[in-house]
């Protein structure tokens, strides 16, 4: 695995990918690694002959309230663990190359950023959309992989990549889960042990509502019921609790079309998303 640091030597590498022939394929993160990304980095290479990971906390998409600097950085043990999967590159770009002096581009994907995540973290897909454009085309990968874990980040890049004739399969990758149902994420390891016990209440929650509207019960009254469990859980405030369409991410309250149920909450200072599909009835 090359550890690359300039744009430079990461266009030297790909050429010489490239010029042996196959299928790229890249991950992109902002490391402190878990199953949840090395799931991204399995699938991307029975799918691919060449997989390029990359490493990149991006300032561009975290808020002045948000955790950037508390974020954290691991990049030694996150190294070794791609070095494990015998993968062929991680990119690890400084901010200076991302953000060069001068630096005035935005990529804004309206619609399906304006809910969710997105009316509660003003900015965010902005950040997301243009970092993920910027390392598309440093890579030009055949392919680029995504959790459904962050599933309106997922939809919002397959937008973009649509309406900007990103020449790129973009692919979703289903959500790794702890054993208690928890989806794994970087995030998880602010949460004190209590808190960490409290949080296993969401995917219960959100797996018994998903069960509710399959067997015909009124929407509105299950999003209810579940905003409720969860605030009697202790998370405070709920962020949200949302039936959406499963490709425009707008709101539904019948289930004609495959759905997706969405929920984001706070517990203490960590903010968990979450989603799980619901089946149309037809
Ligand atoms: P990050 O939160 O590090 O996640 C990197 C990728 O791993 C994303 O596609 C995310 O959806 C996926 N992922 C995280 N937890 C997962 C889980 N439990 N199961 C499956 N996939 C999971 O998402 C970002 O970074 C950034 O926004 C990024 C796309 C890198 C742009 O900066």
């Amino acid at each position: 695995m090359q550890t690359l640091r300039d744009i430079a030597s990461l266009r030297a590498a790909i050429r010489d990918l490239r010029s042996t022939g196959g299928r790229i394929a890249l991950v992109p993160t902002m490391g402190a690694l878990h199953e949840g990304h090395m799931s991204l980095v399995r699938a991307a290479k029975a799918r691919a002959d060449h997989v390029i990971a990359s490493i990149f906390v991006n300032p561009a998409q975290f808020g002045p309230n948000e955790d950037f600097d508390a974020y954290p950085r691991r990049e030694e043990d996150d190294a070794a663990m791609l070095a494990a999967e015998s993968i062929a590159v991680l990119w690890l770009p400084l901010v200076a190359e991302m953000y060069p002096n001068g630096f005035s581009t935005t990529v804004s994907v309206n619609g399906v950023s304006e809910g969710l995540c997105g009316a509660a973290r003003p900015g965010h897909f902005d950040g997301v959309a243009t970092v993920v454009a910027k390392l598309l085309n440093q890579i030009r990968p055949d392919l680029a992989l995504f959790g459904e874990k962050d599933y309106q980040q997922l939809a919002i890049i397959r937008r973009m990549a649509r309406d900007l004739d990103m020449n790129v399969e973009v692919v979703g990758v289903p959500i790794a889960r702890a054993e208690d149902g928890l989806a794994l994420s970087s995030r998880n390891a602010y949460l004190s042990a209590e808190e960490r016990a409290a949080a296993a209440h969401l995917p219960k929650a959100m797996q018994a509502a998903v069960q509710a509207l399959e067997a015909g019960e009124d929407a509105r009254v299950v999003l209810d019921i579940t905003r409720a469990r969860l605030e009697t859980a202790g998370f405070d405030p709920v962020d949200y609790v949302e039936l959406c369409d499963a490709e425009s991410l707008r709101p539904v309250r019948t289930l004609a079309a495959p759905a997706r149920l969405l929920v984001a909450a706070r517990l203490g200072r960590t903010r968990l998303i979450d989603n799980l599909p619901v089946s149309s009835r037809s």
